[in-house]
């Protein structure tokens, strides 16, 4: 019997409980949001679905009792504010920061030996903040923004190949923000040919540029941010721990050493299942590649040393 709990019933929380739902990743799903009845009419909205989309699952809303929430195998956490258009993730930090750490040390309470993935924003900090405070092994908390920046890079690879997006591979690593991802077109492939034999370097350059503000073009968009791919994203990430996949999945994680970079969480291949992150996948990057990393590294740091001139760590 797999329990999720998603705290933060907005756009991302509630894609994410609905495909949790919808590809029956867990048999309960417990939503959680501070406003009132929100995430109950959510829930129940959701559970309107299950005859005619033939899942089991049972989704609930709570307003604020964490006491339902107890037992979870996974908890997601999507809480705070969404960036608005012009913002960047990493300017939600004040804001955010005392939510997230109030929140998983409320989901902690409960459910005591569950993974955690983090989505709130700035991301990266935030998963290194929630991992500072609450003191869990490593293994058992992490980040998602690699998941949805490789699913943005796929599409716009797909894009610019005029090809079927499932037929493309590629990872992004890095921070979770419009400067410091890192798109690995050295590595993206059409079904195991390499797409820089397919693309001109021009055109590999723009789906790289595409990739590293697809968040923010869809902010301009919608004028808040994403949230159908961020929630697949996270279910999709919740789904290789529930069901111990193994998947090696591009997240933000724990670094002691690996890339070179140590005391950070910050987007790297991992081995996610039962455990939570099982593994990081140490590849040896080009040197191009490694100073991108550095950059990228430094970058989440400063962001990091924020957590502290705010008095959140
Ligand atoms: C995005 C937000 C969820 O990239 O970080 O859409």
């Amino acid at each position: 019997m797999a329990k999720i709990t998603v705290v933060g019933a907005g756009n991302v929380g509630a894609t994410c409980a609905n495909v949790l739902a919808y590809n029956k990743i867990a048999d309960e799903v417990v939503m959680l949001d501070v406003k009132e009845g929100v995430s109950e009419g959510k829930a129940i909205d959701i559970m309107q679905t299950a005859q005619t989309l033939g899942f089991e699952t049972r989704v609930t809303g709570v307003t604020n009792d964490y006491s339902k929430t107890a037992g979870s195998d996974v908890v997601i956490v999507t809480s705070g504010i969404p960036r608005k258009p012009g913002m960047t993730r990493e300017e939600l930090i004040g804001t955010n920061a005392n939510i997230v750490k109030s929140v998983v040390g409320n989901c902690l309470k409960y459910s005591p030996e569950a993974v955690f993935i983090i989505i709130s924003n700035p991301m990266d900090t935030m998963t290194y903040l929630a991992l500072k405070a609450t003191g869990l092994p490593k293994n058992r908390i992490l980040g998602m923004g690699g998941t949805l920046d490789s699913s943005r890079f796929k599409y716009y690879l797909s894009q610019a190949l005029n090809a079927n997006s499932n037929q493309v591979e590629g990872i992004v690593i890095g921070g979770h923000g419009d400067t410091t991802m890192i798109p690995l077109k050295r590595l993206a492939t059409y079904n195991g040919i390499p797409v820089s034999s397919l693309l001109d370097a021009a055109s590999l350059d723009k789906v790289v540029a595409d990739t590293m503000v697809g968040g923010a073009t869809l902010t301009g968009l919608l004028g808040t941010s994403a949230w159908y791919a961020p929630g697949a994203a996270g279910a999709y990430v919740a789904q290789a721990i529930i069901s111990d996949y193994k998947r090696v999945i591009p997240c933000c994680v724990y670094l002691e050493g690996e890339y070179g970079q140590k005391d950070i969480c910050i987007g790297v291949p991992a081995v996610i299942g039962r455990r939570g992150v099982e593994k990081i996948v140490d590849f040896k990057l080009n040197d191009e590649e490694k100073a991108l990393f550095e950059k990228s590294a430094n970058a989440v740091r400063s962001t990091n040393n924020v957590l502290k001139e705010i008095n959140a760590l």
